[in-house]
């Protein structure tokens, strides 16, 4: 959570900052704040409470400079307000930090090394900036920063200025992202990539446990003890087109009509003719193992389970899904020989970090299916799949859901050996997603019909259920709406007392041996009062169906029912004027257990 930015150039340092925290508010949007330099080496600092919009029209006008440091939060640490909000300054004035990340031993040292000091904020960022300043009593500005990072315990990235050094911005660096990009008219420092877009081609995604310091024209990096380091560079491959809204009202709306390219995309990079093309060491490993234990969270977690029934049905493997923020605090009993596959749209997924770490100490092969090949949890896992979705803005995630199930159908296909039809089958799942985006009309009619609902239920069995799961949780977060998913059949045991006088019941019915009993214990529903919609497949429906998908391979029928769960949460959101990409307390990119 929280993006942070910095900029060391020869001028326009403010517009490189504000453009790339535009960027990362994805990441929080709860306050955001920036330092700026000014040609004479004036410092000054704006934030508040908000969005960076917000914090646009608070900077003192023509105000700008060769050197500036940015933030915008997600409240980890103390309320979202004022004096909350980053950039903290340490007690003498001297240095000014911004940080990302969760520092877990900042009340030991607090009370211990910093009984002297004041504190203004409730976060734990200013024990770094203040513990900075103690240690600078009696070492030079590196060192001072070097031995604090010695003593923080958690995660974090911090850029910080030095008033008395006043052309370097010093980086830290520890379980949370930051990379590096150099160009032309000055160098870069960001939380992700797409701040770096129009200012450096190249980057460097840092280690953990490092210190850098960065001007306008050079970056040295070293570990804590100060031994220089070499480091990795990458080309920045996404362009400002991925990233810009173009004619859509909302990112989310884009990425869902994106899926149908994405399907595509795949389908070139996954086959070459009929073959399936994924590294043949990857595959052959599957020979190795007897179970697969599927990571993730959120989202992605929801896509495991796709994965859950391609594995067991097409290639007879076992499997089961597990959350990662649960896998992080328990050790669950191993007795056979497993792969773990992570899935995580974004690579950077605290929870889910922690667990591939530790699943790595174990010795057990890894898998990373994401979004992010430069992530953390890309450079950890042994293998990698890239699920091509393109840059996912919306804080709601939609085109990563279908572009990771693809993938992993694909995987599946690969490793179960049989003859497929699997890229027919996925080049008309492509087509007939376009069909469903062309009725959206059908589905405003739908969103029209919920948006006063104070509860929603979806209910289906099976890959329905799992549909259900992931339509749920889209509609809840960006509509507020209290919105549950259930295997239909467990309704009887406790759910159904909720439902009263009109509330909206969702059946999801694709699946020819579950379409009876599903649409049964809708009418259970029914007779309690409830407001029944049912989402049904061409061959299964019934003329009073409230939206019908076209026929597809029954394998792989969630990746159309979410399209149209997609659409219903967005429009319903749309009718309540709710801040679709940026929902209420929510970031994209969880970056804190
Ligand atoms: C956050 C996002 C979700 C995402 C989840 C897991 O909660 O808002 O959209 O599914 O994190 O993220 P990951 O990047 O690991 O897929």
């Amino acid at each position: 959570m929280c993006g942070i930015v910095g900029f060391a150039g020869i001028k326009n340092s403010k517009e490189a900052v504000l453009n790339g925290l535009r960027k990362l508010e994805y990441r929080g949007y709860d306050s955001a704040g920036i330092a700026i330099s000014s040609s004479d080496n004036v410092l000054s600092i704006f934030k508040d409470k908000g969005r960076v919009e917000h914090l646009e029209e608070i900077i003192t006008k023509d105000l700008d400079g060769p050197l500036a440091i940015g933030h915008t939060r997600w409240a980890t640490h103390g309320k979202p307000n004022k004096i909350n909000a980053h950039p903290h300054i340490s007690n003498n004035k001297r240095f000014i930090i911004v940080h990302n990340g969760v520092i877990d031993n900042y009340k030991e040292l607090k009370y211990t090394k910093l009984s002297g000091f004041n504190f203004y904020s409730e976060t734990d960022t200013e024990v770094i900036v203040n513990l900075i300043e103690y240690y600078s009593r009696k070492y030079d500005v590196s060192s001072s920063i070097r031995i604090t990072a010695t003593k923080l315990e958690g995660s974090y990235s911090c850029l910080i200025i030095d008033k008395e050094t006043p052309d370097k911005i010093y980086v830290l660096k520890n379980k949370t992202p930051l990379l590096i990009g150099c160009g032309e008219k000055g160098n870069i420092i960001a939380s992700d990539v797409i701040p770096l877009i129009g200012y450096a081609t190249k980057y460097t995604n840092l280690e953990d446990q490092v210190f850098g310091i960065v001007t306008k024209d050079s970056v040295s990096i070293t570990d804590y003890l100060g031994n220089k380091l070499e480091y990795n560079v990458n080309q920045v491959s996404v362009n400002d087109e991925e990233i810009t809204l173009g004619r859509y009202p909302h990112y989310m709306l884009k990425e869902i009509e994106e899926q149908p390219d994405v399907i595509r995309r795949l389908i070139s990079k996954y086959f070459d003719g009929e073959n399936i093309i994924i590294n043949k060491d990857l595959v052959s490993m599957f020979k190795s193992i007897n179970k697969i234990n599927f990571v993730a969270a959120g989202t992605s977690m929801y896509a495991s389970l796709m994965g859950k029934y391609f594995f067991e049905k097409l290639c007879r493997i076992p499997s089961e899904v597990l959350q990662s923020s649960e896998l992080v605090y328990s050790s669950p009993l191993i007795k056979d020989v497993p792969l773990f596959i992570f899935l995580s749209q974004s690579g950077e997924t605290a929870d889910s970090i922690a667990v591939l770490k530790k699943v790595k100490e174990s010795g057990y092969p890894t898998l990373l299916i994401t979004n992010n090949i430069g992530s953390t949890m890309a450079s950890i896992s042994d293998y990698c799949l890239d699920i091509y979705a393109g840059p996912e803005i919306s804080v709601a995630s939609t085109k990563a859901y279908v572009a990771q199930v693809v993938t992993m159908s694909i995987l599946a296909k690969a490793v179960s050996g049989s003859i497929t039809k699997l890229k027919n089958h996925l080049k008309s799942l492509a087509k007939k997603t376009e069909e469903i985006l062309g009725k959206k009309v059908i589905i405003k009619g739908l969103a029209d019909q919920i948006k006063d609902a104070k509860a929603v239920f979806y209910i289906g069995r099976g890959i329905d259920y799992w549909a259900s799961l992931e339509s749920a949780l889209k509609l809840k977060e960006i509509s507020y709406i209290h919105t549950e998913a259930f295997s239909s059949g467990e309704l009887k045991h406790g759910t159904i007392a909720l439902i009263e006088e009109n509330v909206p019941v969702i059946a999801i019915c694709t699946q020819e041996g579950t379409n009876g009993i599903v649409r049964s214990n809708l009418i259970e529903t029914e007779a309690r009062g409830a407001k029944s919609f049912v989402i049904s497949m061409e061959s299964l429906s019934q003329s009073s169906d409230s939206f019908i998908i076209p026929n597809v391979s029954h394998y792989l029928t969630p990746l159309l029912t979410v399209v149209v769960t997609q659409l219903l949460a967005y429009y319903t959101a749309v009718n309540k004027n709710l801040d679709i990409d940026k929902p209420r307390n929510l970031a994209k990119s969880v970056t804190v257990e």
